[in-house]
């Protein structure tokens, strides 16, 4: 099922965090409309700033290879260990979900297992989200 492969990859992707300062370990698998998927995972930095979450890093690889239609993404984060908690994509992820999908379409997955897992629209995380269309005259 697309559900619990996306849930797998976003875990598998935690595997690959980069999180020696917070110890928090984020992992994430985007979805194209064609069925594609793109991972990602936080990557942090000594000087703090330069960190990335893993959503962006997710949508930065798929934007890059061309990609500019997504269904979904799966969240995976939590603490070092077993993913325990449903870990919310930051607002600055949310406002990138916003320059490339539909807020009404695109759905957002935070999991903890293939089993446990909490879905929302990014139109219920982002209300009023700005985005390219407001830029429309
Ligand atoms: N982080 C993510 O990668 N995604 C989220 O949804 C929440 C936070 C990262 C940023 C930082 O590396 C660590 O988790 C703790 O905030």
């Amino acid at each position: 099922m697309e559900r619990e492969k996306l849930i797998q990859a976003a875990l598998e992707a935690r595997t690959h965090s980069y999180s020696p300062y917070s110890h928090f370990q984020v992992g994430a698998a985007l979805l194209t409309k064609e069925g594609k998927i793109y991972q990602g995972c936080n990557i942090e930095n000594a000087a703090y700033t330069p960190s990335v979450c893993a959503e962006r890093n997710a949508f930065f690889k798929a934007v890059y290879e061309g990609e500019r239609n997504f269904a979904a993404i799966a969240i995976a984060g939590s603490p070092e260990g077993p993913c325990k908690a449903y870990a919310a994509p930051c607002g600055v992820c949310r406002q990138v979900m916003m320059e490339f999908c539909d807020p009404k379409e695109f759905c957002i997955i935070t999991a903890k297992s293939t089993e446990e897992y909490r879905e929302y629209s990014l139109e219920e995380l982002l209300p009023m989200g700005f985005g390219p269309k407001d830029l429309e005259g």
